[in-house]
């Protein structure tokens, strides 16, 4: 499976974001503290490196996340070259005053009426990039909501005389690589619900619960969860607060709804869906498969030349 999304609207949206990076001092991009890797766009990443930028990432929603999953993120970030971490909720409004003066220490020229501080805030969609913005400029200037790429022009807004935002379409990639990191961003909302099964992609949630959270599973639905699957589990939800279709069988799509649901609203609990190790087993297990299949495709085309080769010399 790969998972192809990319409308139309996005390819005007890539042009205009690099066309912006050039007059920036200053990139902010907005990652899901829950899924930080997989809500990472390469596409930014590689404009902003290639453009030298600072780059102050922002782990949005960490009142979601595992706060132990999101420290280990902050020290990752911040291990590399020209980028700042910074742990936060659009929620908290300390958190959010802060920003600008991260921000001019990562480009400590800018900041002055002839030189304002150039800010362009990107990330995929649905990560809360609008939700910053309003709570930026404590007034209402883009619509939120919770269905993907709701914010589709490009806005450029002072935000003091000596400070510019540049807001940008919520960018996502032509094609995402790791099967998993679909369902991350699906699980957490950032694909809309038709690009992905509900159902396959809570049976993921499940299994990665199982794995890292089996006691939140206990205390919400009282479930005794060894030995159990990720299907299990989504039966299990449904079992406990009974929900039927008609004829009395387990109503799985209403199960698979309220775990994503409860997961996505943290009624489940402060939940990541990845730390740094998990993605670099993630990543390596990748390779691995994607080298297995070159070599598998290697040993056909060999196979198919051999048997040309031998049909040409029987003739
Ligand atoms: P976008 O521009 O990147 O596409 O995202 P947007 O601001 O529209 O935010 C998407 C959803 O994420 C919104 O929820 C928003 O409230 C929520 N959100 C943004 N920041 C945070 C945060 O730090 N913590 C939490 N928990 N949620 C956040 P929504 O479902 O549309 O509804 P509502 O919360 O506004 O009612």
């Amino acid at each position: 499976m790969s998972i192809q999304w990319f409308p139309g609207h996005m390819n005007a949206a890539k042009k205009k974001a690099e066309e912006s990076m050039a007059d920036t001092d200053v990139v902010i991009e907005v990652l899901d503290a829950r899924l930080p890797e997989a809500s990472c766009n390469p596409l930014v990443e590689r404009m902003r490196v290639f453009r030298q930028r600072p780059c102050l990432k922002i782990l949005n929603k960490s009142d979601l996340a595992d706060p132990v999953a999101t420290a280990l993120w902050a020290s990752y970030y911040n291990a590399q070259d020209n980028v700042t971490a910074y742990p936060m909720t659009t929620k908290k409004p300390s958190d959010v005053a802060r920003i600008v003066t991260l921000c001019k220490q990562l480009a400590p020229h800018r900041g002055v009426p002839t030189k304002p501080l150039r800010i362009m805030i990107m990330g995929i969609p649905n990560v809360g990039k609008s939700t910053l913005m309003n709570a930026l400029l404590k007034r209402r200037v883009a619509k939120v909501g919770d269905e993907p790429a709701v914010t589709k022009t490009q806005q450029r807004i002072y935000l003091d005389q000596h400070t510019v935002l540049i807001d940008t379409p919520g960018l996502m990639w032509p094609k995402i690589d790791m099967d998993s990191d679909g369902l991350m961003l699906a699980a957490s909302h950032a694909i809309g619900s038709n690009a992905l099964i509900e159902e396959e992609v809570a049976v993921f949630l499940a299994e990665v619960l199982l794995e890292r959270y089996p006691n939140l599973l206990a205390a919400r639905y009282g479930l005794k969860t060894e030995g159990m699957d990720g299907v299990a589990v989504v039966e299990g939800v449904g079992m406990k607060r009974g929900f039927r279709v008609k004829g009395g069988d387990l109503d799985f799509e209403k199960s698979a709804h309220v775990l994503l649901h409860d997961y996505r609203s943290g009624a489940l609990g402060r939940i990541s869906l990845e730390t740094p190790q998990s993605r670099a087993e993630r990543l390596a297990r990748h390779a691995a498969e994607m080298q297995e299949k070159a070599e598998r495709a290697a040993a056909i085309a060999a196979a198919k030349a051999e048997e040309a080769a031998r049909g040409k010399r029987g003739s």
